[in-house]
């Protein structure tokens, strides 16, 4: 199973101050170095975080898959065609939000949506779609035209004891029906060290996309070993080494 980096919260930490460290083309270098099989940046409307520069200069040396979050908007487009990342993952964007705080509104969205994909997809670029873990989401991701979809787990990540299990099978519902239809399944969001397990085992995932979970345990010990954490947790969840029980922790 792949793992996808997001190193956006290197970027947070370096606006904090407005300066020119922490660098997260540097994070990007040592995370792959750790063994990530991707990085992820998202290059939001107001930069709060991941700026031009630093797509542009991603994509000169990520030798992996870069991964353009991005809302479906004309800049963003226009951005994605002249960088050609290896994926865009369409996101909805909220200006105030601390966070992406839910998947895509695939019914509302569709028409935009369906157009923005296959503008990007002429351009030769595959497009993902971040959404909700419910099957309707899925058929209509199919429908308009997506190559993967990357399912939402917040829900799972920020619930405990059984809503975490009925969040959980949420997300194996809404990924099998993914391999069902021949669509391709990533997940992604809230997830940590403490709560991979269940969702590593899914066996019809292609990826995880990870991001603040790694980049806070490497403020101590450093984000290459962070990564490779992760990596092996993910290798044993996913290869049932370790059995799975519901974290009833954060
Ligand atoms: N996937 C998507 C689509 C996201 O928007 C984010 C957050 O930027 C992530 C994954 C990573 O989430 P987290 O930082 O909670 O691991």
């Amino acid at each position: 199973m792949l793992l996808g980096v997001n190193v956006d919260h290197v970027a947070t930490v370096r606006e904090a101050r407005k300066t020119f460290e922490p660098d997260p083309a540097m994070a990007a270098t040592l995370a792959i170095l750790g063994g990530a099989d991707g990085i992820t940046v998202h290059l939001r409307e107001d930069r709060r975080h991941i700026n031009d520069r630093d797509l542009r200069l991603m994509r000169e040396f990520v030798p992996c898959e870069l991964n353009l979050e991005m809302a479906a908007t004309d800049e963003m487009v226009k951005i994605a065609l002249n960088i050609k990342p290896d994926l865009v993952t369409l996101v909805p964007e909220k200006r105030h939000e601390l966070t992406t705080e839910g998947g895509l509104d695939v019914v509302s969205q569709k028409e935009l949506l369906k157009e923005t994909i296959k503008i990007i997809k002429d351009a030769g670029i595959p497009v993902s779609l971040f959404i909700n873990p419910n099957i309707m989401d899925v058929d209509i991701s199919r429908n308009i035209g997506a190559d993967m979809v990357e399912i939402h787990t917040g829900l799972y990540a920020n619930s405990r004891g059984l809503k975490q299990v009925e969040e959980l099978h949420r997300v194996i519902d809404a990924a099998k029906t993914c391999r069902r239809i021949g669509l391709l399944v990533n997940a992604g969001h809230g997830l940590t060290y403490y709560n991979i397990g269940r969702i590593a085992a899914i066996q019809d995932l292609r990826g995880l996309y990870i991001g603040h979970s790694i980049i806070s345990r490497s403020i101590f010990v450093g984000i290459e070993r962070a990564v490779r954490e992760m990596k092996e947790l993910i290798r044993l969840y996913s290869t049932s080494v370790i059995h799975t029980k519901i974290s009833y922790r954060k």
